[in-house]
């Protein structure tokens, strides 16, 4: 049985906007097996950027506890130690790559290995390793931005993957890619599931993409709506295939926003 490698206990998060606190997780608790693939799927503005940047590190919870490869994020760590932590042991892709426009395509894949005082050449190979992976290895001294959008995402798969982290985490990686592209980098991340053993914790609207997961978590509102395991994210896929699943699972999503709307008005 897998151990647990993310555990996230009953998280609250809120912002000051002007005089107000504005409530975005609400209590917010579930554990992530090692070698799992979550997907975290809700509408927007649900909270689902904002778990991840707890799980990250960069935002702590107003409550709640978060815990990574036994580790207690925010407590008992230093903001540095939690910055080593996260550049050794987790991998990000976000919807837009970020570059450095000075650099090239194995010079950008390699800069995390640099800022964690790898030798340059030692890094470069890693880095060169990396873009064979993910099929880019004929584009190392192309500049980033001259790549289209579907090769810079493989290229930012290749710089999550570069110090060889645990896990990887995904923000809509897919979000600015044409069909096929997306489902490429797709392919690629089940593959750093399955065959590197990869932790993988992807957001996505797109519920085409519940294929690729072992498991799913559908927020709210702040909230975890559901859960799903292998057995029951099989089931809710076949559903979705249906016109009628369809209607029935967006009915459910109405229904529960009227009754949160309702509970938040008493
Ligand atoms: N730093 C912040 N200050 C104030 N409000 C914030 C902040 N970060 C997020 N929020 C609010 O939290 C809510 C959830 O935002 P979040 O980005 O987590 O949603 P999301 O589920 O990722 O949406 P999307 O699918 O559109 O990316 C939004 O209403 C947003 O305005
Ligand atoms: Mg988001």
């Amino acid at each position: 049985m897998n151990q647990p490698i993310l555990r996230v206990k009953n998280v609250f998060k809120s912002f000051h906007v002007g005089s107000m606190d504005v409530s975005v997780l609400k209590g917010v608790s579930f554990d992530v097996n090692e070698k799992d693939f979550l997907v975290l799927f809700g509408s927007s503005g649900c909270g689902k950027s904002t778990l991840l940047h707890t799980i990250l590190g960069l935002e702590a919870p107003t409550s709640g506890h978060i815990s990574f490869m036994g580790r207690s994020l925010y407590e008992g760590m230093t903001d540095d130690e939690l910055c080593d932590f996260r550049k050794r042991h987790i991998g990000m892709v976000y919807q837009q790559p970020n570059w450095i426009r000075s650099l090239s395509v194995v010079e950008n894949v390699a800069f995390p290995l640099a800022l964690l005082g790898e030798d340059k050449r030692v890094a470069s190979e890693h880095a060169l390793q990396a873009l064979r992976l993910v099929g880019m290895l004929e584009w190392t001294s192309y500049a980033p931005m001259d790549l289209s959008s579907g090769q810079q995402q493989r290229v930012a798969l290749a710089r999550a993957i570069v110090t060889d982290p645990d896990v990887i985490i995904a923000d809509e990686p897919t979000g600015n890619l044409d069909y096929e592209s997306g489902q490429e980098l797709m392919e690629l991340l089940r593959s750093l599931n399955e065959k590197a053993d990869k932790t993988v914790i992807m957001v996505t609207h797109d519920l085409e993409y519940l294929g690729f997961a072992k498991t799913a978590i559908r927020m709210f509102d702040g909230t975890i709506m559901s859960s799903y395991d292998e057995d029951s994210r099989e089931e809710l896929i076949s559903k979705l295939r249906t016109k009628s699943g369809q209607m029935e699972e967006r009915v459910s999503v109405v229904k529960n926003r009227r009754v949160t709307s309702e509970t938040e008005r008493t």
